[in-house]
């Protein structure tokens, strides 16, 4: 282009200056330099026209290639979008199989729990099959949905414990539990000793009691932490048994377990032939 300009340029100056001067030369050898000149002229004037038209060309190409590249650029973020939404899917679909896979093993628990509790009741009370109750390591949202639909009108437990505990002066301890027979619900929880109502209704409560030599019964049946009804025996040589129960009206939330005493004179005994239970089931929700 720059070159095409210059070329231009010297031509005008030529047609301009040089032309008039050689017009007056009667030289006819100048005459013809002139002509030349004149044509080369032409030629640089069509060649440039030429070039002229190639670079709109280009510009023509140059547009199209660019919108070719933009939609290929559009094309390749839908495609990012595309495979964001994909791994949010995929992800979802991944907690969904995990939540559900946890439904499973928590209802395989409740009915292999349901059968050995009914293995117990028609075979009657062995020692060899001790009915332990494993709680699942944790609850999801979807579990205790169904937990709650299971619960009511269907909330029961029968636990026992096959161990003494012997008292404590420097805290009242919660009596815990070792063996469900029953657990309907799985609102009683054996390691703390402690059932939470998630069904708003009317229990019945009942505690059964043995004495250790030479020490005084002292069980609180606690609601939060209230106590609600007591059983208390005096320490003697020979050992009694007790049964305490009562009925409450429960809302949902509350905690029932039952106290022992906080004193070294105070114990409960218990061992493998479950003198020691804790019992409840709904009456009406
Ligand atoms: C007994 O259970 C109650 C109710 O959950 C709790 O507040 C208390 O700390 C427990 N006592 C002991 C000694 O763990």
């Amino acid at each position: 282009m720059y070159e095409n300009s210059v070329r231009l340029a010297a031509c005008v100056v030529l047609l301009c200056f040089v032309l008039p001067t050689a017009v007056y030369t009667t030289d006819g050898r100048l005459v013809r330099h002139v002509e030349d000149l004149s044509q080369e002229f032409n030629s640089l004037k069509i060649e440039y026209l030429n070039m002229l038209r190639k670079i709109e060309k280009l510009d023509v190409t140059l547009a199209t290639q660019d919108e070719a590249l933009q939609d290929t650029w559009f094309k390749m973020g839908r495609l990012e979008e595309k495979v964001d939404r994909q791994t949010s899917e995929l992800q979802e679909t991944k907690a969904t199989i995990k939540e559900q896979k946890a439904r499973i093993d928590y209802l395989e628990e409740v009915e292999n729990t349901r059968r050995l509790m009914h293995y117990g009741n028609g075979g009657g009370f062995t020692r060899s099959k001790p009915m332990r109750l494993h709680r699942p390591e944790k609850r999801t949202n979807v579990m205790r949905e169904v937990v709650k639909k299971q619960n009511t009108g269907n909330v029961a437990f029968s636990a026992t414990r096959t161990s003494p505990l012997l008292g404590d002066s420097s805290e009242a301890q919660n009596i815990t539990f070792d063996l469900a027979f029953v657990n309907e619900g799985d609102d009683f929880d054996l390691d703390t000793g402690i059932f939470t109502c998630e069904v708003e209704g009317t229990y019945y409560f009942s505690f059964t009691m043995r004495s250790y030599d030479a020490k005084h019964i002292g069980v609180i049946l606690m609601k939060g932490n209230e106590g609600v009804v007591s059983m208390a025996t005096d320490a003697d040589d020979r050992s009694v048994m007790q049964t305490q129960s009562v009925m409450l009206t429960l809302s949902v939330g509350d905690l029932i377990y039952l106290r022992l005493t906080p004193s070294e004179d105070f114990a409960i005994y218990g061992n493998s032939f479950n003198y020691i239970t804790f019992n409840s089931f709904l009456v009406f929700a």
